[in-house]
């Protein structure tokens, strides 16, 4: 590697909407192990020496000047990093490039329990300013079963703490992460995340984000074991916009002014649904309609991706 190349860990791994974000390798891998997720399949989790992530950012100073708007801490889980480390390195990319807008990373909601109303305003101070978190479902069985090791009351308490730092939540959830086969689950799945997403609306108009992505089962994962040995199978497309149907029909604030852009466009997904919750409920209801009558209209299994 030339010493003036930003150093990368491959795979990594960052939100879509980060896609044009400056990317600066914090950690690598992550702490955790959900059954579904391959973010720490080939890499064991680190933390990078602050030197070594300062001068990444300096090599990129050199190559794409100073006005670099938004970076992406990578990887899995860069919000367990220590609070100090985090601002430290937050503080030196808004040094080096003064038209920064926002620093934004992956968060586990455990990484921020873990942290102090305090020190999460210090960080959003500093420039941190969107945490993306993997909530899957507000389905507590559920969360157990995929490993997740966070509670539903825990992603409640987690938007908050992030709300009251001004720090905006992304949360993505899982299309499918109960599997075929049981109908019940599915509607528990969907109604336990609408009533997840309604009890964590803000009463403000902040700008909020709520992702579906839908279910791929990747190779080495203990999700694919549990796959190969029957135990496990996929949702059918239908079964998916069904799923993805009882959530929003069980979507409901009572704050009138919310502004939770709702995106289920991901690689990953059937059909590409966006709108605001809970203002386009009936738009989106009727998008999912034309998709479960017209299955021409799906994204092809061999084009999905994560
Ligand atoms: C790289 S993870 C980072 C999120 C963060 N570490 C957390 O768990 O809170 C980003 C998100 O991608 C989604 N994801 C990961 N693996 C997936 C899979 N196999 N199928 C569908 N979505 C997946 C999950 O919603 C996950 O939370
Ligand atoms: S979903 Fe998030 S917490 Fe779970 S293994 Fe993947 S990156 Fe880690």
């Amino acid at each position: 590697m030339d010493s003036e190349d930003i150093y990368y860990c491959y795979p990594v791994f960052r939100p879509p909407s980060e896609g044009n974000s400056l990317l600066i390798q914090l950690t690598e891998g992550c702490t955790f192990r959900c059954n579904f997720c391959m973010s720490n399949l080939r890499k064991h989790f680190l933390i990078r020496d602050m030197d070594d992530v300062k001068r990444d950012m300096e090599i990129a100073r050199k190559h794409y000047g100073p006005r670099v708007k938004k970076i992406f801490f990578l990887d899995g889980n860069a919000m367990v990093t220590p609070t100090e480390k985090l601002l430290e390195v937050t503080q030196h990319a808004k040094k080096l490039f003064p038209y920064l807008e926002r620093c934004g990373v992956y968060a586990h909601a455990k990484d921020i329990l873990k942290k102090s109303d305090d020190q999460l305003k210090s960080l959003s101070k500093a420039g941190l300013k969107i945490a993306y978190v993997g909530f899957e479902t507000g389905h507590d069985e559920l969360l157990k079963q995929i490993k997740k090791h966070a509670t539903k009351q825990d992603f409640i308490e987690a938007a908050s703490k992030l709300y009251r730092a001004n720090i905006t939540l992304s949360a993505t959830f899982i299309n499918g992460i109960g599997g075929a086969g049981n109908p019940e689950l599915s509607e528990e799945h969907a109604k336990e995340s609408a009533d997840l997403v309604n009890k964590i609306c803000p009463d403000d108009d902040r700008t909020w984000y709520i992702a579906f992505l839908t279910l791929i089962v990747p190779q080495g994962t203990e999700i694919y074991t549990q796959k190969v040995k029957g135990e496990f199978k996929e949702m059918n497309q239908g079964e998916i916009l069904q799923e993805l149907k009882h959530f929003i029909e069980n979507i409901e604030f009572s704050n009138k002014r919310a502004n939770c852009i709702f995106r289920s466009n991901h690689a990953s997904n059937y059909l590409p649904i966006k709108g605001v919750l809970d203002r386009d409920r009936d738009k989106i209801l009727s998008v999912i309609d034309y998709g479960l009558n017209h299955q021409e209209a799906l994204r092809p299994e061999y084009y999905r991706a994560l």
